[in-house]
């Protein structure tokens, strides 16, 4: 009887933390979506890479595409916090590359010398890289080419930016019939 009595609230306090669990990584959900495009707004990779991450000549260099990049989350995350050695896209980790225990890559600045990626102009946080990660894999990845809609998600609805897209849109229909 005893041990029934001390079963049960335990039983209670496990199913009470899951629901805790399981209605705060619905509540976190929202939020991170945001915190990942508003990163890829303020750390810049909108301007090299373009909001529709097409990428292309840019200020930077030649971006790559990240509607058609392969790279799983893990190499997406490695590629933000360590950029490319001897390329244009930078680290976003304060310090890294600083010295033997800063290492990306397995390599330094000592080791790269010149091929070091150039600093980001916005240092990241663990947590900001992956939410701008996942931006990049359930926005931007995989995404085929940009259209209207992509753009007033990006932009928002009165943006004239995508008023020519739209435009381009109609005129595709009209042709076609
Ligand atoms: C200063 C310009 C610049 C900025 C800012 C920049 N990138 Fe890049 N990025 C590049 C260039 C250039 C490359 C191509 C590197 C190469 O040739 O391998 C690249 C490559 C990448 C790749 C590798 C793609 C692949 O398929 O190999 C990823 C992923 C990426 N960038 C994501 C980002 C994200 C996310 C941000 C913002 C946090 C960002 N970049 C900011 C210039 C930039």
């Amino acid at each position: 009887m005893i041990a029934q009595q001390k079963r049960l609230p335990v039983r209670t306090r496990i199913i009470i933390s899951l629901c805790v669990v399981l209605v705060s990584s619905t509540i976190h959900a929202e939020p991170n979506a945001r915190l990942g495009k508003s990163i890829y707004k303020k750390a810049n990779c909108v301007g090299c890479h373009k909001w529709h991450g097409g990428g292309g000549g840019s200020y930077g260099g030649l971006a790559l595409s990240l509607r058609v990049t392969p790279l799983s989350r893990e190499a997406l995350i490695l590629v933000v916090r360590c950029g490319r050695p001897g390329t244009n896209m930078p680290y976003h980790v304060r310090q890294i590359y600083k010295g033997a225990d800063r290492e990306c890559y397995g390599s330094n600045s000592a080791s790269l010398g010149d091929a070091t990626p150039p600093r980001a102009r916005y240092f990241l946080r663990d947590r900001d890289i992956e939410a701008v990660v996942d931006y990049v894999r359930n926005n931007i990845q995989g995404r085929g080419a940009p259209n209207y809609g992509d753009c007033v998600a990006f932009w928002g609805e009165e943006a004239t930016r995508c008023k020519h897209m739209a435009q381009s849109k109609l005129n595709g229909e009209r042709k076609r019939k």
